[in-house]
């Protein structure tokens, strides 16, 4: 029996309907769209008007499920990066698992902001390699416009809501997860967080009326570890597998910022045909960016192509996979 590896089987995407541009922006606050496209690559994003990040993941789950002509009852674990949660607790996961029906899965959220899928994703490749499951979820979500300040011109522009999700199972042809770079800085908060409603600033009036509830980022600094750290770590993980610009197929980055993606694919050598962007139709959902790539190009991918995921977040927090495509869709 070869080694056993975790593969992607699967992948399903889940945006709301509801679009805003960028010049639906410009009528809240002081910006424009030439200021939002050149600055961001960003054309417009998706906004969730009603229910919560659960939701948008069950739903993703749930079609995804429905594709692969598989029973919610044969999941064994769902993993959910994501840093707007439903509630404080119970998990997402956890509420995820009850509106798709995966009543014999058990689950948890993951906090890793920008890089929550490039971690859920090599956590969950772990419980399919030790052979302990079968069938492991792989959920990146966030409702970003809960968390947003439409007073704050800086942030509220670059953000969407969305969801996508995997399907990992065994593989033993060498397919799936080959290996992973997962870093963290945590000075790196004072730079980008969300100060209030946890247990240093429990939520209380002033916590309220001084904004904290709110994303604060301080972008030019986040920008400036983000081209570094995302362009290191990518061109490590080709080095560290003697990987060469010609035998990588994709680069799939974070969407945060398209400089920040055009960085870290000429540190890779790669074209940019050979780079998934879905940054101006979605702008940056956090947790949603990578598997809503993967989802909105599955139909170019094929069996053995070699994909490098790559991603800088909040934390700090970052880091690159490298996986091969286990299917011809
Ligand atoms: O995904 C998690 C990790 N996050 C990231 O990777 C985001 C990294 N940071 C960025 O992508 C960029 O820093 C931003 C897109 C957030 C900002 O772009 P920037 O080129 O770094 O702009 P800046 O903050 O240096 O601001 C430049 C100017 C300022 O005006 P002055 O001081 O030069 O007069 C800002 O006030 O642009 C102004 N500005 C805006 N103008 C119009 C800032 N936001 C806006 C806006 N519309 N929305």
């Amino acid at each position: 029996m070869g080694k056993v590896t975790a593969a992607i089987t699967g992948v399903q995407g889940y945006v709301p309907d509801f679009v805003m541009t960028n010049d639906e922006l410009a009528k809240i606050v002081d910006t424009s769209d030439e200021w939002i496209t050149s600055r961001t690559g960003i054309k417009e994003r998706r906004i969730q008007k009603e229910g919560a990040s659960s939701d948008m993941a069950a739903a993703a789950v749930a079609q995804l499920l429905e594709k692969k002509g598989i029973d919610p009852m044969e999941i064994d674990l769902v993993i959910c990066g994501t840093v707007t949660p439903d509630y404080p607790f119970p998990s997402t996961a956890n509420v995820i698992c009850d509106k798709v029906g995966m009543k014999n899965a058990w689950g948890f959220d993951l906090i890793a902001a920008c890089s929550g899928f490039i971690y859920a994703l090599t956590t969950g490749a772990q419980f399919i390699e030790t052979g302990k499951h079968k069938k492991v979820i792989v959920i990146g979500v966030d409702k970003m416009s809960s968390i947003l300040d439409y007073e704050d011109r800086t942030t509220c522009v670059i953000f969407g809501d969305g969801a996508g999700a995997v399907l990992l199972e065994p593989n033993e042809e060498g397919l799936g997860v080959i290996d992973s770079i997962l870093r963290s800085d945590g000075s790196g908060r004072q730079y980008l967080i969300q100060p209030g409603g946890g247990s240093a600033n429990p939520p209380s009036h002033k916590t309220v009326d001084d904004r904290l509830h709110f994303v604060k980022q301080e972008g030019k600094q986040v920008f400036k570890f983000a081209v570094t750290n995302m362009a290191e770590v990518s061109a490590e993980i080709m080095e560290n597998n003697n990987l060469t610009s010609d035998d990588v197929d994709w680069l799939v980055p974070h969407q945060a910022n398209l400089r920040i993606i055009d960085a870290t694919a000429n540190r890779m050598g790669l074209p940019s045909e050979k780079v998934m962007i879905n940054i101006q139709k979605y702008g940056n959902t956090t947790a949603g960016t990578l598997p809503l790539c993967l989802w909105d190009y599955e139909s170019q991918l094929k069996k053995g192509d070699t994909l490098i995921l790559s991603a800088f977040g909040g934390g700090f927090t970052w880091g690159a996979v490298y996986l091969k495509w286990a299917y011809n869709s």
